[in-house]
């Protein structure tokens, strides 16, 4: 039997796929639903290279639909409704979508999100939450994309349980995080969000994803062709292995989970405050933002200190830890 190697350019480990058949077993035009939503075009960019080859092959056929909330989101945003969508986005509580266009039986959905707040956004959690994703998800295997800042391990457990109430089977999850260091996106992104500049700046490089990281997810698109072609898709399992498609950074871990316990309890607050754009919501949100300031200048370096320091006696869990999220497609 004939192998070859799915070759890119970032270097990673080539892994030996039958290629043989041109056909799929089945000899049908296999069906791909890709769904996703995005405010500035950075994630459909990231889609569009994944889907590049699959598009240029004639045994698949592919439905890109973007999901539209009723009352859509603004970008850039302002400060306030930025802050005002945080309990609702932490909560699961989801927006109000728009039913999308599709009839067809799916082969494979890959299903592109972003991370609001340490969860996955408001219209894709409104449209897995509506009626017509059961309908869609029922049974099917799932491919997760995300594009975001760095700190998506609670959203994609989310996420999980998400795609599990409508019967789906997460096959795959690629993630491709903002450039430069924690420290620089924790002010890039913001700023991009908030004013739309995303341009080098000081010591900051550019804000999102690199360019050449999202040019080089066309290996993904290759890979899932190969599969198709195999019928792998079948099986609902991870299709995705040994090309990079997540990096766990092992620090984040401990960060998202006490940033998701604060969370849970200022967004209890900022709802107890009112209902979204209320005055009241408006007054917690300002006290929240003095309490991130003072949090980020004084807790947030110590606990650096202090988890560096225990880093050595941690290391089993935290190397167990890693391991447990980059499952399924891993590193
Ligand atoms: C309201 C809001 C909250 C966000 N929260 C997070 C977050 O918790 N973690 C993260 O890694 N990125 C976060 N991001 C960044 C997004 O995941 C994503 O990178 C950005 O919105 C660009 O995506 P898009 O323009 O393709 O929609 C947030 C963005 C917004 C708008």
């Amino acid at each position: 039997m004939k192998n070859c190697y799915v070759i890119s350019t970032v270097q990673h480990k080539p892994i030996e796929i039958n290629s043989n058949p041109i056909r799929n077993t089945t000899n049908t035009v296999k069906k791909v639903l890709i769904l996703y939503y995005s405010q500035s075009g950075q994630l459909q960019n990231v889609l569009d290279n994944i889907l590049m080859p699959m598009r240029q092959d004639s045994n698949i056929s592919c439905d890109y639909k973007q999901i539209k909330p009723k009352t859509s989101f603004p970008y850039p945003w302002k400060f306030y409704d930025f802050f005002d969508v945080f309990p609702e986005s932490v909560y699961l509580n989801g927006c109000e979508v728009e039913a999308i266009d599709c009839q067809k039986k799916y082969d494979l959905i890959i299903l592109g999100y972003t991370v609001w707040f340490l969860s996955p956004s408001l219209p894709i959690t409104g449209f897995l939450q509506s009626p017509q994703a059961k309908k869609i998800f029922k049974g099917k295997p799932v491919i997760t994309v995300n594009a975001c800042r760095d700190m998506w391990l609670t959203a994609q457990e989310k996420m999980k349980s998400l795609l599990e109430n409508v019967g789906a089977h997460l096959i795959d999850n690629v993630v491709l995080t903002d450039q430069g260091k924690s420290i620089h996106s924790f002010i890039t992104t913001p700023r991009w969000m908030l004013t739309g500049k995303k341009d080098a700046f000081w010591l900051f490089p550019k804000a999102g994803v690199a360019e050449n990281e999202i040019e080089e997810a066309s290996r993904f698109g290759e890979r899932i062709c190969t599969a198709l072609a195999n019928d792998l898709e079948k099986k609902k399992e991870p299709l995705l292995k040994n090309l990079g498609a997540v990096n766990v950074v092992g620090k984040l871990i401990a960060t998202e989970r006490i940033a998701h316990r604060s969370f849970l309890i200022w967004c209890k607050l900022i709802k107890k405050a009112g209902p979204p754009k209320s005055r009241g919501r408006k007054v917690v949100i300002t006290i929240y933002a003095f309490f991130l300031l003072a949090l980020v200048l004084t807790i947030v370096p110590v606990n650096i200190i202090i988890r560096k320091l225990l880093y050595p006696f941690r290391k089993k869990q935290i190397t167990k830890a890693i391991n447990y999220y980059e499952a399924p497609s891993g590193k």
